[in-house]
């Protein structure tokens, strides 16, 4: 989260005033409808038919968008290693058994390695675009489309940035977003929302994220069975924020794209620097500039010289598929007849977390770095991470 302040006080103020807190509510007797308000107004944003605004995160948008596409057990669903480990632990939750895929050079799936992984088990691929940079959405879909597995997009750090023209979250069968306190924007400290255009998906996810849902308004307008399941239903508090920080959205993402670009200006006069390739650059975020090098060691030897404030993608905690302790070690669930490694339909699954199975993965995290973007650098603040650049590149 860049930004926050007076508005979003303003706006959760009058809820608080309403004492109407709870997502549903009537109108006439005072009630906001922030959250109502905040998914028909995130549908339009993104470019789809429906929005569901989550208070468990990403991960909850990611579980509910799995279940809303009938994924379970018996199912293999394909993910890069690339990610945040949640990426991967939503598909344990509905029961089915994730499949490691490499990045490509953009540390944005493969679609290489996507088609190759494809058995015929795969139900679905969770493209993640990283850091506010899209992944290749036009081949993933083509590949996707060609052995007729659903795609659900992992844009949980790409809040609001777009691929060719038509914003991430929309190019998939679904979308996660979250807007937890470290994203472009934040409904409070979690939350995220889920959207879709398929009306299928979005009443399953619908059922899935409202352990009411049959007590609801909107019971009477589904066509799926109501079943069983979980509490994943945000307040009208969190939806007041996270409307007010859509407002903010737009301008947040111009001001990195600008720095951004005046940052990779400067890059550009310096000999022996090289760019990390990007998809759609002009979709991109503009959360970090990626500079990739021949190897770790030419990493290294830059960051030390130049001291600029970023990181190194293996450097990248539990968003590299070999620090996935939990799911290395298969323990998912609190009791091992629940565990998703232990179903008799998941038996004979592709469910192999060792090291070895993403080698170019772990080689291109080893050489890129990501210098992170502040959308309120000055010029003077710019010319000094330039000029910390040009340092960094001596040592090379
Ligand atoms: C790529 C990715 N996927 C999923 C998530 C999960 O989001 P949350 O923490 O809001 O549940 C995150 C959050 O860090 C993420 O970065």
């Amino acid at each position: 989260m860049y930004r926050i302040g007076q508005e979003e006080i303003a706006e959760v103020s009058k809820v608080i005033l309403s004492k109407q807190l709870f997502r549903v509510g009537d109108p006439n007797a005072g009630h906001l409808q922030e959250a109502d308000r905040f998914e028909q107004e995130w549908a339009q944003k993104i470019g789809t038919k429906y929005a569901l605004i989550m208070c468990g995160g990403g991960t909850a948008a990611l579980v509910c968008s799995l279940a809303g596409m009938g994924i379970g057990p018996g199912d293999e669903v394909i993910v890069p290693a690339y990610t945040w480990m949640a990426t991967a632990t939503s598909v344990l939750t509905v029961g089915a058994i994730p499949v490691l895929a490499e990045v490509d050079e953009t540390l944005g799936l493969d679609p290489d390695d996507l088609e190759r992984k494809i058995s015929p088990a795969t139900k679905a691929v969770i493209p993640v675009h990283m850091m506010g940079r899209p992944a290749n959405m036009e081949r993933i879909m083509a590949v996707a489309k060609k052995h007729g597995i659903k795609v659900l997009e992992d844009s949980c750090q790409m809040v609001g940035g777009s691929y060719k023209g038509k914003r991430t979250g929309s190019w998939g069968d679904a979308g996660a977003f979250s807007f937890n306190y470290y994203k472009i924007i934040s409904s409070g400290g979690e939350g995220g929302a889920m959207v879709t255009s398929d009306r299928e998906i979005f009443e399953r996810a619908f059922v899935y994220h409202d352990s009411g849902a049959a007590f609801r308004p909107k019971a009477s307008e589904l066509n799926e069975p109501i079943f069983v399941a979980q509490q994943y239903r945000a307040d009208e508090v969190m939806a007041a924020i996270a409307r007010i920080q859509m407002q903010r959205l737009d301008g947040i993402i111009a001001d990195l794209r600008k720095v951004r670009k005046a940052v990779e200006t400067g890059l550009a006069t310096i000999p022996g620097l090289k760019r990390t390739p990007n998809n759609d650059i002009e979709g991109d975020c503009g959360v970090v500039s990626g500079l990739q090098f021949e190897n770790e060691k030419q990493a290294r030897a830059f960051i030390a010289a130049s001291g600029v404030g970023g990181y190194l993608g293996i450097d990248h905690g539990k968003h590299v598929y070999t620090n996935w302790e939990p799911l290395i070690a298969k323990r998912s669930m609190h009791h091992p007849d629940m565990n998703p490694f232990n179903f008799p339909k998941n038996k004979g699954l592709r469910a192999n977390y060792t090291a070895d199975v993403c080698p170019k993965t772990l080689e291109l995290l080893r050489r890129t770095f990501f210098i992170t973007i502040n959308p309120d650098a000055t010029e003077q603040e710019i010319e000094t991470l330039v000029a910390k650049c040009q340092n960094g590149a001596k040592a090379l």
